[in-house]
């Protein structure tokens, strides 16, 4: 089967689908390339992730991996839930196909993007609703599907300079004559 069980539960069954109004951090992480999104809002009382929902506009492995995460975040502590990424939700729900891989990446920076929120709001004591969330896109390396997170032209797991193809907008590696998404020749550029 292409999907564990258990990815097939999250995402015909998921956990703590919502909004939480008056969140304490929230975040909303896009995919460019596929042009899905997940928003995560996170309510934090006495350093411990009390409440956690999601919403998503996102392909069926994007939604179990945000499920599995919002699980795996609730009643941690900040420090605990900080150390959530995207290669443990994988393994918490059993694996995922390689090519949807990169797909783990929203529901994981999102957790962690809407904790980045809370803190900066913690910083500037901005516990009020007015407070802007934030919003970034992430990308995928083209070949580990892990988060290339703030720096688009490098992924540090893989250790390769990356550039986007002039066609298709993937992320490919810098130098390579041939995108390996779309096959257009980048001698062309
Ligand atoms: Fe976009 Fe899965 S295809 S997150």
């Amino acid at each position: 089967m292409l999907y564990s069980k258990k990815v097939m539960e999250h995402f015909q069954n998921p956990r703590n689908v919502g909004v939480i109004k008056n969140a304490d951090g929230v975040a909303e992480i896009g995919n460019p390339v596929c042009g899905d999104l997940v928003t995560f809002y996170i309510k934090v009382k006495d350093n411990r992730i009390e409440d956690i929902k999601f919403q998503t506009l996102g392909c069926g492995a994007a939604i179990a991996v945000s499920s599995i995460v919002t699980e795996m975040a609730k009643g941690r502590t900040i420090e605990e839930a900080r150390k959530i990424t995207n290669v443990d939700a994988v393994k918490e729900l059993g694996g995922l196909p390689k090519h949807k891989f990169h797909c783990s990446n929203l529901g994981a920076s999102a957790l962690q993007a809407a904790i980045d929120d809370y803190q900066n709001r913690q910083k500037t004591a901005k516990k009020d609703v007015s407070a802007k969330p934030i919003k970034k896109d992430i990308f995928s390396c083209p070949y580990c599907e892990g988060p290339v997170e703030g720096l688009e032209d490098y992924c540090k797991r893989c250790q390769v300079e990356l550039k986007k193809c002039y066609k298709c907008g993937n992320l490919m590696k810098k130098g390579e004559d041939k995108c390996p998404h779309c096959g257009a020749s980048q001698k062309e550029t």
